[in-house]
């Protein structure tokens, strides 16, 4: 299960192949996404699928042993509340819960552009906000939070998420020399081996990727959309939580 700001998606998934099996279901996120609100609608979704086995959720925020410390995409009252026990209540099976890119990064180590990759990769989401998860040796460190360093005095997935470029109408070229920038501040920092980008628009990764300047080799993600729901999968078959 994936919950997003704007939808709740949830499939079964297949490990061998780390790939949905059928059609994924997706609900819109409720307005506002209250806790109890969003744990009905991933219920739901479960319940769709007849499913009474182990089930992985993946959050938008920093979680730590299935609570929220941070909520900057959905609503403020998630502060504090457990997510895992909120989905447990309400489905037959046992939860892990997950920060979103942790989840997808997770399956982009195992299946997709990290496979078989050694030393520091970084993988980075692009969407409503911007999202990391740090690799070493293919070895998670949960819940960094890379989207919100500061660049030129503003939160990075301010300016250079992908919905900064829908909202301000950049061209791929405007939004690529601002990831640029951000990616400078970043490398101040850290020094990965690799750079995975993800989200939708690593789907048009050609029209943006190869104007980058950074030291580190970047390459976009594979699994595209479905990254989140496959990691959320495998972290709940290898007991990986945040
Ligand atoms: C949150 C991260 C999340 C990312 C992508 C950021 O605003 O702080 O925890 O992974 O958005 O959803």
């Amino acid at each position: 299960m994936d919950i997003g700001g704007s939808g709740i998606k949830g499939c079964v998934v297949d490990l061998e192949r780390g790939e949905l099996v059928g059609e994924r279901l997706r609900i819109p996120t409720p307005q506002p996404a209250h806790p109890d609100a969003v744990c009905d609608v991933v219920a739901e979704i479960v319940a769709g699928f007849d499913w009474t086995e182990r089930v992985g959720v993946t959050f938008p925020g920093v979680l730590k042993k299935g609570v929220a410390h941070t909520a900057a995409n959905v609503d403020h009252s998630w502060l504090g509340t457990n997510l895992a026990v909120g989905v447990e209540e309400r489905i037959p099976g046992t939860v892990t819960t997950l920060n979103d890119a942790d989840a997808a990064g997770i399956a982009e180590m195992h299946y997709g552009a990290g496979r078989g990759r050694e030393g520091v990769v970084l993988m980075l989401t692009f969407g409503t906000g911007i999202g990391s998860a740090l690799f070493t040796d293919g070895v998670l460190v949960p819940n960094t939070e890379f989207g919100h360093i500061q660049v030129d005095g503003e939160d990075g997935e301010k300016r250079a998420s992908a919905s900064a470029r829908e909202r301000e109408e950049l061209s791929y070229h405007e939004w690529a020399r601002r990831v640029d920038r951000y990616l400078d501040v970043l490398e101040a920092g850290v020094w990965p081996d690799l750079i995975i980008v993800g989200g939708g628009v690593s789907k048009k990764a050609d029209k943006w990727v190869p104007l980058l300047s950074t030291r580190t080799p970047v390459v976009p993600a594979q699994l595209l959309n479905d990254a989140g729901i496959v990691g959320a999968a495998l972290a709940a078959a290898e007991g990986i939580h945040n």
